[in-house]
């Protein structure tokens, strides 16, 4: 346990090591920042953006939520993607999903934990939307779990891909690409889903190849 107190105190040493070791940068960020990545993520605590691709402030632009959801009517996600697009210029948007999600482990158990229930149920649908592959033979309950953790960060960068803001953003030209991954809490290791749309035209094909891999993943070798 950490007193509250020592927050203060590593937030000094913290601050005076990076001036030291890199003097100026503070006052440089506080210019500007130009980020090039949009990290959309789970809250857990487990699965800090910056750290887990070991990028410094001012690199990559963040909005956590429980279970890294992107729905249509959510005005706090969607602020952030126009902002990051439309203002930031970002040239990937990247939703991260972790294997042992709390918000997804809910959902594939049928646990109820309080008011995120209601915020799960976009969770639920994608469950639903993919019952078939859930619930085929074979599969032991880490791997429907796992299973479930890249689906739902399939189809929430899917979301993304259909947003007005990002097609938008295409149709002007602007270059964006918009990528699916899962962290392992087991080992830091993160896995490309291999979704990297770039553009509407081919998003269909980089659906169908994520899928065939989450297929694969949960028939063959598991993560
Ligand atoms: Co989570």
């Amino acid at each position: 346990m950490r007193d509250f107190q020592e927050l203060l105190q590593r937030n000094r040493e913290w601050a005076e090591r990076i001036e030291r070791e890199e003097p100026g940068f503070f006052h440089a960020l506080s210019q500007q920042q130009s980020p090039e990545f949009l990290w959309i993520g789970c809250s857990d605590s487990r699965v800090p953006a910056n750290q887990v691709v070991d990028l410094a402030p001012g690199e990559v632009f963040v909005h956590r939520n429980v279970a890294n959801v992107v729905s249509h009517s959510d005005l706090n996600c969607l602020s952030v993607v126009q902002f990051a697009v439309d203002v930031l210029k970002v040239k990937h948007i990247i939703v991260v999903g972790h294997y042992g999600c709390g918000g997804v482990g809910a959902v594939i158990n049928g646990t109820r934990v309080g008011l995120a229930d209601n915020w799960l149920r976009y969770v639920e649908d994608v469950r639903d939307q993919h019952v078939a592959l859930l619930n085929e033979n074979g599969l032991s309950p880490q791997q429907r779990h796992d299973t479930l953790c890249e689906l739902n960060a399939l189809e929430q960068a899917e979301n993304i891909t259909r947003s007005t803001v990002v097609k938008d953003a295409w149709a002007r030209g602007q270059q964006i690409s918009v990528h699916a991954w899962v962290y392992s809490l087991a080992n830091g290791r993160v896995t490309d889903l291999q979704f990297g749309v770039e553009g509407k035209e081919v998003r269909e094909e980089r659906y169908q190849r994520a899928m065939q891999g989450i297929r694969d993943r949960a028939m063959h070798i598991g993560k």
